[in-house]
């Protein structure tokens, strides 16, 4: 309540510097590290995060990141650096309050690097060890050794950290000694190198990191960034723009702008706050089963205004918060909820591109990991007008449904607040087309499957916790929970297209985020059969299951190798709601 809102104007990353642009591709050397920033409005002191940045410019370090502008069949190859080391070379130990006794990232090999003196108020601080990174492009169709597997991870280049600290053992030694060579991943020497291909449609993608275990605090501690692919869709002019680009002036006016929206909560002294203490045990465990943060930010700043001018502006929206689904729409009031906001949200598209047409929405459904391309026209607001960009999604878990009659919406006061637009006057005319008449470029779908595969979300005890679980359905058509670590079930053919029908068997909405393929929703409901809403008729590369409904979706599979499929609730994911997906060559 106390943190002033609409202090700081909305922070717009820009372009991430390449190292090299050659005719084959573009370079990136790109770090994670500490850092502070001014994410509260001051007089509140700067936060001290993590971030993604070019090596090349000190100052190019930001919560976002600076945004990757990649293009349609041109080459992006990244040299991922973990730079989480302090002045004199040693590592540093985690911001925030890790588990060790999740499925995870196991670095010591075995051995136990907790904090045995506990802190003063009894709370333990867990691992104190080096932090494992790994960089995953969500929503990319790559390689699985550029994938940024959860196992793929690597430590920081330090002075404390042994060579071969991170080689033993483990289901997937194997695996990690084979990527190791092939991709140049020195675990002690903390970077990996990864190409991503941009086959793909053009789309608005993410990055972040994805270390087993531990993803859901080391992106709230903040590495995260965009990845805009470019190029295939409409001709320039058509949709608003621009976005910044390499090279930019920097005063540039950008009506094509991401927002990263997260929740996060402050300590007094305004570092991040996550939950740690809760476990009736001395050693833990500390995970908690989902956060609602207090705070709402937008790239990187609570609460922050954009200005806008009269005219058409496009917003790649990202919901980036480990477990909060959002429901977004703008209204003429920071507080009041009309039954009708002031102006519709056109989407344009979703996560792996344009959809087939435009669809105004009152409000935006976002869950954690997905993304709306959005067109909202400011054109007849008059100027000095005041929106708001709201949020009616609730505080805590989401089962479904409707705010106001389902759930109780996210507090009118704080979290139910995003961003404020003021509105001034256009400068220049705008070419766009208004979102009404625009005709989006039409694109093939996939065709009939080889195989369906029926699938299920679960909910377990496990020890003081409840647990949720991805499975199969045994014979009887119950879900059938598996564990992180148990045989591979979903092993798909190379080249083959699949159905899969995700039964889900808990009371709350997931977010199921299968890697290398953008898929489409076939249906929802009891059976699978309800046609998709329209915002949902494009390619998706994470779909919400709500609960006990079956989710049907379909994929083709064509790159060989070790990928996963999770939900992207972060703290489910870090607690074993996660599967491997094994593409077999055929014949195999
Ligand atoms: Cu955005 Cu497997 O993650
Ligand atoms: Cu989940």
């Amino acid at each position: 309540g106390d943190i002033p809102k609409y202090v700081a104007p909305l922070r717009i990353p820009p372009a991430m510097p390449a190292v090299a642009t050659g005719p084959e591709r573009d370079e990136y050397v790109i770090a994670v590290r500490q850092f502070r920033q001014q994410i509260l409005p001051r007089p509140w002191p700067r936060t001290t995060v993590w971030g993604y940045g070019s090596t090349a410019h000190a100052g190019s370090f930001g919560c976002p990141a600076p945004t990757i502008m990649a293009r349609v069949g041109r080459p992006v190859r990244v040299t991922w650096v973990n730079q989480l080391v302090d002045d004199r070379g040693d590592h540093l130990p985690h911001l925030l309050p890790v588990d060790p006794t999740v499925h995870w990232a196991n670095p010591a090999g075995g051995v136990d690097h907790r904090d045995g003196h506990g802190r003063p108020d009894g709370s333990r601080l867990g691992y104190r060890g080096p932090v494992p990174q790994v960089v995953h492009l969500h929503g990319a169709h790559s390689a699985q050794e550029s994938d940024g597997h959860a196992e793929a991870w690597y430590l920081p280049a330090a002075r404390d950290v042994p060579p071969d600290f991170a080689l033993a053992g483990g289901a997937y030694a194997e695996f990690r000694s084979r990527f190791a060579e092939r991709y140049d991943l020195r675990w002690a020497a903390g970077s990996a190198t990864f190409e991503y291909d941009n086959d793909q449609r053009s789309c608005t993608l993410w990055y972040h990191d994805h270390t087993l275990g531990l993803t859901r605090e080391n992106v709230y501690a903040g590495p995260a960034g965009f990845y805009l692919l470019g190029g295939d869709d409409l001709p320039d002019g058509v949709l608003p723009g621009p976005a910044p680009a390499r090279d930019d002036p920097a005063d540039t006016a950008y009506h094509d702008i991401p927002l990263m929206i997260q929740d996060r909560s402050f300590t007094a002294d305004g570092d991040l706050f996550y939950p740690g203490g809760y476990s009736p045990h001395p050693d833990g465990p500390v995970w908690v089963p989902g956060f609602s943060g207090s705070t709402m930010v937008v790239n990187g700043r609570t609460w922050p205004t954009l200005t806008v001018q009269r005219r058409r502006y496009r917003f790649r929206l990202l919901n980036g918060c480990n477990s909060r689904f959002l429901l977004l729409s703008v209204a003429a009031n920071a507080t009041a909820r009309p039954a009708r906001p002031v102006l519709p949200v056109w989407q344009i598209g979703s996560d792996g591109g344009l959809l087939p047409e435009p669809v105004p929405h009152e409000r935006v459904a976002l869950g954690p990991a997905q993304r709306v391309d959005a067109i909202v026209d400011f054109t007849d607001v008059p100027a000095g007008t005041e929106l708001y960009l709201v949020n009616e999604g609730p505080d805590g878990m989401y089962g479904g449904g409707r705010p106001g009659v389902d759930f109780a919406p996210a507090d009118p006061r704080t979290t139910g607040q995003v961003l404020r637009f003021v509105v001034t006057d256009a400068t220049g005319g705008d070419p766009s087309v208004p979102p009404e008449q625009l005709r989006l470029p039409s694109h093939p779908r996939l065709g009939a499957a080889e195989r369906v595969r029926r699938l299920s979300l679960n909910e377990r005890r496990s020890g003081e916790s409840t647990i949720m679980l991805l499975g199969v359905l045994d014979e009887r058509g119950r879900g059938l929970p598996l564990r992180w670590s148990d045989p591979p079930t979903e092993q798909p053919t190379l080249g083959d297209t699949e159905v899969w029908e995700v039964r889900n068997f808990t009371r709350h909405v997931h977010p199921v985020h299968l890697h290398q393929v953008q898929f489409e929703l076939l249906g929802r409901g009891h059976s699978g059969g309800v046609r998709p809403d329209p915002g949902d008729r494009g390619w998706m590369d994470t779909v919400l299951a709500y609960p006990w409904e079956v989710t049907r979706i379909k994929a083709r599979f064509d790159r060989p190798g070790r990928y996963a499929w999770h939900c992207h609730l972060l703290e489910h994911e870090d607690n074993e709601m996660m599967r491997p997906l094994n593409v077999l060559p055929r014949g195999a």
